[in-house]
């Protein structure tokens, strides 16, 4: 019984799909078997972050459609596969169409299924948040980004969502230094959800802000290991 997981955050750019990307890599890199299905209907991103636009062939509209097999659109990404949606169409519930109608074949074929949900609260956000057994919140360390993810966990915990997630993205221990950025502690305090790690800016250049080690630490912790969150 694989476990589906939802990255969101109501507000664009605070780095889902990037998260997304380094979550998967990390669970994959734990032996998992792994799936990333780029939930932005018509603004997918996740071929491109991943290096993979010139491999998609088929999108899972196509698979609900009949036009092609599950197989044929699944694009391997170094030790996970992504779906994508189509890029050019508008959609309507095929996100729930495509989890629901072959929720047994994915099952069967994956440890995590990880949904990247478009930017918004409405009808897409509920589509991607409506399968999920988790929901992981990416915040940036700012007022705006704190006031949407909030907003977010609102609507996930009005649909039934109990198991909420926090990760802080984009960390920068220099702008906190000057307030430009909150203090970590504040962010969790004011949100109340149980932090799952924190992102460093992928712009810093010290070693130890690595942030493939804080998309490993976020994934071990996941799976239930006691990993220290990183100390910047
Ligand atoms: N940890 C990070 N540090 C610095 N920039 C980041 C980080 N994560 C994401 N970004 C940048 O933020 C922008 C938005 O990222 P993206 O993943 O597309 O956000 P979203 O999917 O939430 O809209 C991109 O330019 C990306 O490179
Ligand atoms: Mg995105």
């Amino acid at each position: 019984m694989s476990q589906i997981i939802t990255v969101a955050s109501g507000k664009g750019g605070t780095g889902k799909s990037h998260f997304c990307a380094g979550f998967a890599r990390a669970l994959s890199s734990l032996g998992k078997k792994v799936a990333l299905i780029d939930g932005a209907m018509g603004l997918r991103t996740l071929d491109m972050i991943l290096g993979v636009d010139d491999k998609v062939f088929y999108t899972y509209v196509d698979v609900i459609n009949g036009d092609c097999t599950l197989e044929e659109a699944s694009v391997e990404c170094g030790g996970f596969t992504l779906f994508s949606p189509p890029q050019n169409t508008l959609c309507e519930n095929e996100l729930t169409d495509f989890s629901t109608n072959f929720s047994k074949d994915l099952q069967n074929l994956f440890d995590f299924i990880i949904i990247d949900s478009g930017s918004g609260i409405s009808n897409e956000f509920i589509q991607a948040i409506s399968p999920a057994d988790k929901v992981i919140l990416i915040t940036e360390p700012t007022s705006e980004s704190v006031r949407c993810v909030d907003r977010a966990a609102g609507v996930a915990e009005e649909n039934g969502k109990k198991d909420l997630l926090l990760v802080i993205n984009k960390v920068n221990p220099d702008y906190i230094k000057k307030g430009i950025q909150s203090q970590i502690i504040t962010i969790i305090d004011m949100l109340g959800i149980t932090t799952i790690g924190i992102v460093p800016d992928f712009n810093l250049k010290n070693k130890k802000h690595n942030p493939d080690i804080a998309f490993n630490n976020i994934a071990r912790r996941f799976v239930g290991e006691k990993v220290p969150i990183m100390d910047l």
